[in-house]
Parts: C-alpha cells; structure tokens; sequence
C-alpha cells in the first residue's frame, strides 16, 4: 500500500539520504538541502513523498514545470532508500496519477541513464513510451559518459483514463 503526500520542509533530510543510497549516484543526481528547499517553494515544482503501509516515508518524486504552457511535467527525479521492493512501481504508478488526476497536464515525461536496466523495466512496463536516445549526452562524476534515454505518457495513454482498457 502506498499514500502519496506533497513533501515539507522536514522531508528534505529524507529526500537528501535517499538521492545518497550507495549505488544510487550511478543514475541519480543529488543536491544540497538548500537547494531542494528553494525549488521547494516554486509553485511550477511538486516535491511528493510516498508513506508506505506503516506510514513511514519510502520513496520520493520531484515533478517540475508543472506550469509549462505546452502542459508537458517532467519528472525530474524519483527514487526510492530500498530497491527491489515492489515500492518504486507503486510510487511511479502514484506519481503518474497525481500528475493525470490534479493538473490538466498533457505529456509527463524524464530522461534517464540508458544504462538504468531496473528504471529501464519499471518505466517500460509502467505505458511509458521511449521517445529517443541522446547519445553520450550524461556526465556522470567519474567524467564517463552514458546515453540518455527520454520517456513519456500522454494523458490518453494513462491507464486509468476514460475511455481506457483498463477503466
Ligand atoms: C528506479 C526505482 C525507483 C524503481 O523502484 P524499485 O522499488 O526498485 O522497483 P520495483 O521493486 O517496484 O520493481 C523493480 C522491477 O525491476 C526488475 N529489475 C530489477 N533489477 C533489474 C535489472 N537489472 N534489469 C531489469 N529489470 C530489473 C524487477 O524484477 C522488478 O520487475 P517486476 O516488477 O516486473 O517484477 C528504484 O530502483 C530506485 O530508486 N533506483 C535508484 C534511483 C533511480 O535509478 N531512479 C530512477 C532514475 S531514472
């Protein structure tokens, strides 16, 4: 079970220690406290916690341009401290419906390191859609490089749209 929450201030140690998971930094950036406090603020952001059944804080999303004109959201990151749990389906899943359901947004769409097997398989079998890849274009810490790929869902591609197989 999942319950998504909009995250507060208090939730930004969370966010900080889960971006910093050993391995992590493999796929994901992470910044500093401050910084996720001031994009916090922006009414084009929405920092959203998803509590599992214990309510206890297990994953985060950050959406960002939520007022972008063309209504395209980019998920600029999500990620959870526990991998492989089942945890990351439900939050993206969560996520997506948050974005369909309370904004009258189009295309929620992300990049990601192509080398991300396990986002790779999340995504894919999530309705998401592989738009492209640009080549070498991810500078990771180590000064190596990795293709990126971009991912989206259109609103009519939502699974529980109206009008949707699976309404
Ligand atoms: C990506 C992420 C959010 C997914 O959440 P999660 O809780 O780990 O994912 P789940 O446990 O719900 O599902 C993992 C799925 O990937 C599969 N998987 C695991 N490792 C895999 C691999 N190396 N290659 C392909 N599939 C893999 C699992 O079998 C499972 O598939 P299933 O649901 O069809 O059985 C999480 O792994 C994470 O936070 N990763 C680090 C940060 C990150 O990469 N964020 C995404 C940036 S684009």
């Amino acid at each position: 079970m999942i319950t998504l929450r909009p995250a507060v201030v208090e939730d930004i140690a969370f966010i900080t220690a889960t971006e910093q998971v050993p391995g992590h930094e493999r796929f994901i950036g992470h910044w500093a406290p401050e910084r996720h406090a001031a994009a916090m603020q922006s009414t084009a952001n929405q920092y959203l916690i998803g509590e599992d059944a214990a309510g206890d804080p297990a994953g985060f999303a950050i959406l960002m341009e939520l007022d972008n004109r063309h209504g395209n959201v980019l998920l600029q990151r999500i990620a959870v401290p526990e991998p492989g749990r089942g945890f990351g389906r439900a939050l993206l899943a969560a996520v997506t419906g948050w974005v369909f359901a309370r904004s009258a947004s189009h295309r929620l769409w992300f990049n990601m390191f192509a080398d991300n097997a396990r986002a790779h398989h999340v995504y894919a079998s999530s309705g998401f859609t592989m738009e492209g890849r640009l080549r070498e274009a991810r500078l990771r810490a180590d000064g190596t490089r990795c293709d990126s790929l971009i991912f989206s869902m259109l609103r009519s591609e939502w699974p529980t749209a109206p009008g949707s197989a699976t309404t």
